[in-house]
């Protein structure tokens, strides 16, 4: 079975590439986008051509949410046509096209919480910020371009790999002796690591072309936190001193508003799946043990 990985040395490619070994039946392709660059048609169509893949795990996005408020061009060309472009192409090849979504395209601000476990699948999305908004244009053009997709909704990544919220709170903290961090927007850690499991899991189970299971699924860690308890935790369990004070938003302003709550409904994916998920803070622990 061939797998392509596009966006392959982000923290989510990465991660696929460190649990790489545990499936031998795997061929992976890892891509960047210099040999595959999403938003560019003719570059999706002569890498599918040569590798023919099965599956394509689209990891490649453009993730810098603040930045993304004054690029909207080019946070649209990575998220939305780069997913239209490899839906296509999954077409044409017939490929299983993976893809990730964000929490940021729900507002977070529903108080009709059917949510006792978080937004649902179903729940209606109403971004807040350009990368949110481009996010969701980007499922959606793979919905109405390829059905054969799985579409993953995750939240709050971070991991050994590359740049993250875990990794800026070591550095913040060997600079200095004092931090503020927001503690009123709510949500749930994923270790980029457990989001890889998952993802090759559901491909090595993928057996029949049963439609039923293609669709969006929510994937995060177990648990509910704040920004602040999450850096929290990192301190506490690296076993640094900090002077850590819980802010509201408005204390720190940015340039793209974020969901107050944005914890995810993992049911759907836990039950057809079969998959038991980790709490936050022991996946947490395993990724602090990889950087030592
Ligand atoms: N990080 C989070 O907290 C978070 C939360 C929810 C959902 N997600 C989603 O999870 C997925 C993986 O995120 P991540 O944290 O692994 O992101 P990441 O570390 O920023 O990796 C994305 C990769 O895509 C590459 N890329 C950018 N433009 C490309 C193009 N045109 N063609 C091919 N590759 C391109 C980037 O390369 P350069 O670095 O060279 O630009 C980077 O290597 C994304 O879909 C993201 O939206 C992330």
């Amino acid at each position: 079975m061939v797998v392509l990985v596009t966006g392959a040395n982000g923290q989510l490619g990465q991660s696929i590439q460190f649990i790489a070994n545990q499936y031998p039946n795997v061929q992976f392709i890892y891509t960047d986008y210099q040999e595959l660059d999403i938003t560019n048609f003719e570059s999706c169509l002569t890498v599918f051509a040569k590798y023919k893949p099965q599956f394509c795990i689209n990891t490649a996005a453009y993730t810098a949410v603040d930045k993304a408020e004054s690029e909207s061009d080019k946070a649209h060309l990575i998220n939305a046509v780069g997913p239209e472009n490899l839906a296509k192409v999954c077409k044409e090849f017939n490929t299983i096209l993976v893809h990730i979504s964000t929490d940021f395209i729900f507002d977070g601000t529903s108080t009709s919480l059917s949510m006792t476990n978080g937004y649902k699948e179903t729940d209606i999305p109403n971004p807040q910020s350009v990368y949110g908004q481009t996010k969701l244009d980007g499922e959606l053009a793979v919905q109405k371009n390829w059905e054969k997709h799985f579409i993953i909704r995750t939240s709050w990544v971070y991991s050994q790999f590359a740049n993250n919220f875990m990794k800026t709170m070591l550095r913040l903290a060997s600079e200095r002796d004092n931090l503020s961090v927001v503690n009123d927007q709510i949500g749930t850690p994923t270790n980029a690591v457990d989001l890889a499991e998952v993802l090759l899991k559901i491909i090595t189970s993928y057996q029949t072309e049963s439609h039923e299971v293609f669709g969006i699924y929510n994937f995060s860690n177990e648990g509910v936190c704040s920004w602040y308890d999450f850096a929290a935790a990192i301190f506490h369990q690296k076993g640094i001193e900090i002077d850590l004070k819980p802010i509201p938003t408005d204390s720190y302003p940015t340039p793209a508003k974020r969901p107050a709550y944005s914890v995810l409904d993992k049911t759907k994916i836990k039950k057809v799946f079969a998959i038991e998920i980790k709490d936050w803070k022991e996946s947490l622990t395993v990724s602090l043990n990889h950087l030592n």
